[in-house]
Order: C-alpha cells, then structure tokens, then sequence
C-alpha cells in the first residue's frame, strides 16, 4: 500500500476517533455509573478498530500499538492495553521464500545460500514484529544454535511515510507528544541508517578506516566487503548488540555465570544491513512468565482471570488517596519464594516416595520475584546510560526473556549513545531530583534544552520529575498522565526543543553550582527525550507489577560515582 493511501488509511480511522474522545471527555465525564459504561464501549469498541487498522497498515503503527500495550508512561487504559496486547507478539509472519530472499541478498543480505549457511531453518518465526521477523536455525559450520533476525527489505520507505503521517495527525490532535515523535522519528531513521554508526564504529576499530570517513560509506562498504572481510563493518545492528554485551559484562552485570542478566553474542560474520544471526537464548518469555502468575493469583483466590482482573482495576480507581498499591518489596518476596520452594521439595520427596515421578513440580511452577525484577531491570538500564553513555531505548517486557534465573536481554534496534558531557548532566539532574532541590532541577532542565513560552518554574519541574523520577497522581493533581501533558501544554507550549548546536551558549544557565568549564556545550535534548522514554518504559512495568519506583533514587548511586569520578561531587552535594 502506497505512501498516500496508507495516510488516508490512518486518518479514516484516526480523525473520527479523536473527536469522539474529545465528545466523551466534554460532555460524559460525569463518573457516574452510565458515563462509566458508555467509556468502556467506547474504548472496546475504538481499540478494536485500532488493531484491526494497525494489522492493515503494519510498519510503524505496530510500534505504536506495541507502546500502547505495555503502557509506556502509564497513559493507556486498560482495555486499549489489552487489545493492543497481541501485538507484543503475535502480528502475522511474511512467507519463508520472502525470509529467504532477504537472507540470499547479495547487498543488504550474507550473499549466500541458505542452505550453506544452516543445516536446519525453522519455517516458523518465532516472533514477527514491525520491521521484521525471527526464526530458529542451526548454524552449518559450528552446528550451534542461533536465531536469525530478518528486517524487511521494503520497511524503510514505509516508515518513513506512517512517522510523518502520525506526526501531522499530532500536530492538530496532540501537540504535546509532537518533540517526542520527532524524535522517535530520527531514532527509528538511525535504526535503518546503519551506515553512519558503522562507519563511527569503525574509524575506532581500523585506522585505514579514520581516512575513509568522509567519504559515503555505501560506497567504501560495498568495495570493502570481499577484500577486508572486517565483519564489524557489515551491520551497525551487530556492532551494537556487541557493544551493550561487553560493557554489561565488563560491569559485571551481564554473564552467564555470576551476572544478573544475559545479552545474546552477534555473530559478526553472519549479519549484515538485513541480517543478524545471534546466539539463542533457551528461556521463556517475561511476559508469558507473568502471564502465568498472574493466572496462579487468580487461582489462589478462587476467581477467573477475568474476574480478578476487574477486581483490581476496581481497587485501583478506589484508591483515593491518589498513592498506589505496592506489591512486596524484593527481600520479602524472596523469604516467601524460599518458603514456597522448601514446600514444594517437601511435596517432591513425598512423590518420590509414592512413586508419582510425573507429578514432580519444577521451580517453574513458582511465581517471579517482581521486585526484584523491576529493581534489576531499572539498575542495568541505570548502568547503561549513566555510566556507559550506551543504552538500549527500547526495554519494553517484549525485549525481555527469562534465561535460568537470569535476565535475557534482547533487541537492540534502538541504542543510543550519550556523550560524557550529557552524563554529567543527567548525573547532576538524578541528584537534584533526589534531593528536591527545585531550582537547581528547573536550571537542568533548561540546559537540556527545554523551551516553554512562559518559562514556567513550576511546570518545568514538574515536567522534569514525570520524565526522570515518577508520575504519581500527587505530582499531576489527580489527572491522568495524558490529561496533564495537555494541561501542560495548555498552560506553557513547548516552543522547541532545541538542538545540541544551537546551545553552544548554554553555559550561562549553569551558573552558581554548575561548573561552567565541564560543561562546554548542552545536552542535547534528543537524548534526554530518549532517557525520559526509557525512565517511563521502566515505570510503566513497575506500576503494572505494583511496584512503583522513583528512577532518581534508584540511578542516584550511579550519579554519584559519575560526579565522584569528575570530581564534583562534593561541590553538587553543598
Ligand atoms: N537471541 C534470542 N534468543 C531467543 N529468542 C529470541 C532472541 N532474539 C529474539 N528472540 C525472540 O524473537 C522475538 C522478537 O525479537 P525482537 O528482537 O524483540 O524483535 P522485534 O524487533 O520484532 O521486537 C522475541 O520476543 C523473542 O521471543
Ligand atoms: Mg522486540
């Protein structure tokens, strides 16, 4: 389907819906028991029109509905949530021959046939998304397991299309989400433009390359490729997977045996602009693992799914005192698992004893520790853009994998580096929110880039703590997430978000406790727009598990040791 088409597509759909929310929000806003119900069909019956538009279209609305599914910024309802849901995993696959040919592509693919490569190719991805699919393989040389990412050849030129199309849509509908689209915008732009970060990549790795690098890499790369056989110059996507793998197990965090999670090796020599043959991760999917819990609780209460689940959102909209209900935290739930598993190795022996073998329970059959894994999911992303500069922006619980008690961290489309100056910046933003310190957090807010027509101190902070510590219904006065962003773009417009460049001057924002010398350009706000993203992704599983998190205070010893390292710590902390 064509560029206008796929437009015209979107706002059939698109325009009706909006002005029917508008209608609700003026007019049957009541909450009362009527206005309530005439909500929930009107949710029912929109979402439902919205996944079947976004399965006719694909390419980028499917990351739109994928955001809506797993709640990014807490700003979905529930049964939007719900129908977008299937969209984490379950979009309808292209045919083998298309996987084929892009695999055989002697340009964009490994140039090689399928059957030299792997001895055995499962037909079946095993998960099929917006820009591509996946699939299990054997590999022929070593006989090791693999998957093998495929990204479609036409995907590039439709993205670009459906991004400007929602943008437009937004400008008249949602002003306030257009810097964030825009930005996404050139995130997803640089997730097909691999040529830029290779040729970055690889003017470190060869110093034949640093006298390459003005010139346009496509054509270096296309004459490289059979005589260099510099594998890392092949995929962009490969090189970052790498790099996110190395720094967590340089950290310590990421490894098989003492890490807290895993990342899968590329292999280089296997991925190329539409490739990526990576080392499989036996294991279940994290959503899958707490779909099952969530069917245990239920269980454990006598209720269907069904039922609890209208129950808990029951309990949610009573919660008056606008604070939300907190699971236990992870100590707690760890005494409780132990005590879980030293019941069921009781029950085990008692089996063996009777002869039951088949009615063994495995620790399979015991539920998640969900603080724990909110807890370690926020300090790994933590350590990625504080202390790396390099960090995945796209963590959703769809890119996570439950590996034999670890964290099997996947899909790496979305990486984003950071410069030392934007860390230092971000470390001084994390301790300022920590410590309340209202204007020092609106004075950072700024030298990253934030315009308002009004300047407004209130709303900048405000602003500054939804996007790096928390969004609690205290802090938005009651309303939705939603409903306030509007409020605030309704009291003081964001003008611009401007770019790194046009700060030069910044520095005289960060005065009084700013070092002035350390900080000879802004941030750019492109990257604070991506951690704010990855901050909100991280809550937004918190509050799903019930277990609300403030990211400033859990990234708060990572900025010290940032400050620590520049030595300024003990100038940020008077
Ligand atoms: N290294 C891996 N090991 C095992 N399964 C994987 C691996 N990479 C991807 N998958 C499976 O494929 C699915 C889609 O992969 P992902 O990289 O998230 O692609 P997408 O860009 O479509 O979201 C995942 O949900 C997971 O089930
Ligand atoms: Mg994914």
């Amino acid at each position: 389907m064509e560029g206008l088409t796929r437009s015209l597509t979107f706002y059939s759909v698109g325009i009706p819906a909006y002005l029917k929310y508008e209608y609700y929000y003026r007019f049957l806003n009541s909450g009362s028991e009527e206005h309530e119900a005439e909500w929930r069909n009107l949710h029912a019956s929109e979402s439902k029109k919205g996944l079947d538009t976004i399965l006719k279209l694909r390419g980028f609305y499917i990351k739109n509905g994928q955001m809506c599914a797993s709640n990014i910024g807490n700003a979905f309802p529930k049964i939007w949530q719900d129908t977008m849901s299937v969209l984490q995993d379950g979009v309808p696959p292209r045919s083998y021959e298309t996987v084929k040919e892009v695999i055989e592509d002697p340009v964009n693919g490994l140039g090689q046939k399928l059957g030299d490569v792997f001895t055995s190719f499962e037909e079946l991805p095993i998960g099929s998304a917006s820009i591509g699919q996946v699939h299990k393989a054997v590999l022929k040389k070593t006989g090791e397991r693999v998957v093998v990412k495929v990204q479609y050849p036409d995907v590039e030129r439709v993205f670009r299309g459906d991004v400007r199309t929602c943008i437009m849509f937004c400008k008249v509908a949602q002003p306030v989400h257009v810097p964030a689209l825009e930005e996404i915008e050139k995130q997803f732009m640089t997730e097909f433009d691999y040529r830029k970060e290779v040729s970055e990549q690889a003017s470190e790795l060869h110093p034949l390359l640093k006298l390459t690098y003005p010139i346009r890499f496509a054509r270096f790369a296309r004459f490289a490729r059979p005589s260099l056989k510099c594998a890392s110059l092949r995929s962009a996507k490969a090189v970052q997977l790498e790099t996110v793998r190395n720094n967590l197990i340089k950290s310590g965090l990421g490894g098989k045996k003492n890490g807290i999670c895993v990342v899968p090796r590329p292999y280089s020599e296997l991925c190329s602009k539409n490739v990526l043959v990576m080392e499989e991760l036996v294991g279940e999917k994290l959503v899958d693992g707490l779909k099952k819990d969530f069917e245990r609780y239920a269980k454990s209460l006598g209720k269907s799914v069904a039922e609890t689940i209208s129950d808990e959102e029951e309990k949610a909209e009573q919660n008056e005192d606008c604070e939300r209900e907190r699971g236990p935290d992870a100590k707690t739930m760890a005494a409780y698992l132990s005590l879980l598993n030293t019941k069921r190795i009781a029950k085990n022996v008692f089996k063996a004893c009777t002869f039951r073998w088949n009615k063994f329970e495995g620790r399979d059959t015991l539920p998640l520790n969900h603080a724990q894994l909110v807890d370690q999911l926020i300090h790994i992303h933590g350590h990625e853009v504080l202390i790396d500069g390099y960090f995945n922006g796209d963590p959703h619980p769809g890119n996570v994998l439950l590996v034999g008690g670890k964290l099997g961290l996947i899909d790496y489309g979305q990486v984003k580096r950071i410069s030392n100056e934007d860390r230092i910046l971000l470390a001084r933003m994390v301790i300022a929110l920590c410590e309340d310190d209202k204007e020092e957090v609106v004075r950072l807010i700024r030298a990253v880039g934030y315009k308002t027509k009004k300047m407004n101190d209130d709303l900048h902070y405000i602003y500054a703590k939804i996007c790096l510590d928390a969004d609690n219904k205290t802090l938005t006065n009651g309303l939705h997430i939603q409903k306030f962003m509007e409020y605030l773009e309704g009291e003081d417009p964001i003008v611009e978000l401007v770019s790194g460049a046009e700060w030069s001057g910044a520095s005289h924002i960060l005065t009084q406790r700013c070092n002035d010398a350390m900080i000879t350009r802004s941030a750019q706000p492109r990257e604070f727009v991506m951690v704010s993203r990855v901050s909100l992704m991280l809550r937004g599983l918190g509050h799903a598990l019930k277990q609300p998190r403030s990211i400033a205070q859990c990234w708060r010893p990572f900025a010290e040791r940032v400050l620590r390292e520049e030595g300024v710590l003990e100038e940020v902390k008077k």
